[in-house]
């Protein structure tokens, strides 16, 4: 397994350019099943839940081309319905073909994901919602099976905000007969880029970016020709991070921070500076942080992917600062890593009080989860000392080239390839 090494201490400094988002390319990539014929997909992330999730539809039968972040994906020849606990262990985001092949081909027999590091993370909205627009739902050892002539339009209301039940019902909608409402719907701009990806396919999504969203069923999708992904908001901030707390100055080209606003304000009130210039956003670390509490919301509130990232920069800044986690209820995992490093966090609940140290010193620590193993890099590039973060594979699921993109702007960074 990968590891890597980083002796921190060091101010970033430089450009680097943000990639395709992956939880934008993960939907549209299932998406692509609504419809047959060839599909092109641009500025697609190199990550390993995007080869997963094309292995996954290449199994189904499509066909599947990865190459220079381009992904061309045939969906003439689908004929397997199934997606096996294999796959689906590894990526939850699988659940998502769930609806596109119900609502293209009639059935699916989809693994249900199980819970995850980060918490229970159940999907009774996506099938609520399924059911309701006609389908019929078995669970069978272990297996979702959902059947069903053709879809139908309904009302929906979806008591917890959910993204990737949102884009799930979206897509189950899209060839459905008749108009079905989503109320509640999440707002992130994943979901945006997914309903503006349909759209282009033929589809009549009004709403999307709204908690009501109103999607109006068509005969047949045309297939998506060189679409191109939104940049990754995810990363984009995981890099405002690393600029902040190194004292660094970045420039973050290709990024999109309307995507970013509550992010960006809570960071300015920290102390970092930020810039518009011609080449992308400048983002300038201060000598030392300020604390500043935070509570994680659905889009537009602050993003539960930036709560790690966003603490391991509290845990050097002046002060004491308390961060609440709302949407999942086990996503500390990083915090007892980052006290190894020195950090003094106590958690209650799903909250944390981090009252900031002067320097956080490196230490072997371990990656846990995909935001986690970036809250560890985040902190590794200040400490004191060498940081050897095991169990990267987290990483290498939503980064691309991170190790590389970091030590291109001045960090001293190594991965030990094992
Ligand atoms: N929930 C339910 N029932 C459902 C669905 C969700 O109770 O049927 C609950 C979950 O348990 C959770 C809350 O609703 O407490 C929100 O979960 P959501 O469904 O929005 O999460 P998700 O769609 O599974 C996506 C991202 C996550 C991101 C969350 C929240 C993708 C592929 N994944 O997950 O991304 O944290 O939304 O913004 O889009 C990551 O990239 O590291 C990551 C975990």
């Amino acid at each position: 397994m990968d590891k890597l090494v980083i002796r921190g201490g060091k101010p970033l400094k430089g450009e680097v350019r943000i990639s395709g988002a992956k939880n934008a390319a993960l939907p549209i990539m299932a998406s692509t099943i609504l419809a047959h014929g060839e599909h092109t997909i641009e500025r697609v992330p190199h990550l390993r839940d995007v080869m997963t999730m094309g292995r996954l539809l290449a199994n189904l039968g499509a066909g599947f081309h990865f190459e220079d972040n381009k992904t061309i994906l045939d969906c003439s020849k689908i004929n397997n319905f199934e997606a096996p606990y294999d796959l689906v262990k590894t990526m939850r985001a699988s659940v998502l073909v769930l609806c596109p092949l119900v609502a293209r081909f009639g059935r699916a027999k989809v693994s249900l994901p199980g819970g995850c590091a980060i918490g229970a993370r159940p999907i009774n909205l996506h099938l609520m919602g399924l059911e309701k627009m006609g389908a019929k739902i078995q669970l069978e050892s272990g297996y979702v099976i959902a059947k069903a002539n053709r879809l139908k339009g309904a009302s929906i209301y979806l008591d917890t905000i959910t993204v990737t039940g949102t884009e799930n019902l979206i897509m189950a909608a899209v060839l459905a007969k008749g108009t079905t409402i989503l109320e509640n719907a999440a707002r992130e701009p994943e979901v945006v880029d997914l309903a503006n990806c349909l759209i282009a396919m033929g589809a009549k999504i009004s709403g999307a970016g709204d908690s009501v969203i109103e999607i109006e069923g068509v005969d047949e999708l045309k297939p998506i020709n060189n679409y191109r992904i939104i940049p990754d908001r995810i990363e984009t901030g995981t890099f405002m991070a690393t600029a902040g707390i190194t004292g660094g100055d970045l420039v973050l080209k290709d990024c999109k921070p309307e995507h970013l606003d509550a992010v960006i304000m809570k960071l300015k009130d920290a102390g970092v500076v930020f810039k518009e210039t011609k080449k992308g956003l400048r983002v300038i670390g201060p000598e030392r942080l300020t604390a500043r509490d935070a509570k994680t919301i659905p889009y537009p509130g602050f993003p539960t992917d930036m709560q790690a990232q966003f603490m391991a920069m509290m845990t050097v800044a002046n002060g004491t600062s308390v961060i609440k986690e709302t949407v999942f209820e086990n996503r500390f995992m990083h915090v007892a890593e980052l006290k190894r490093m020195g950090a003094d966090i106590s958690i209650e609940g799903g909250t944390a009080t981090i009252k900031g140290v002067e320097k956080l010193k490196g230490a072997p620590v371990m990656a846990t989860d995909l935001r986690a193993s970036a809250s560890l890099v985040v902190a590794a590039l200040c400490a004191e000392g060498e940081t050897v973060i095991h169990r990267i594979y987290h990483l290498d699921r939503g980064y691309e080239k991170m190790d590389e993109k970091l030590r291109h702007v001045g960090a001293d960074i190594e991965r030990i390839t094992s």
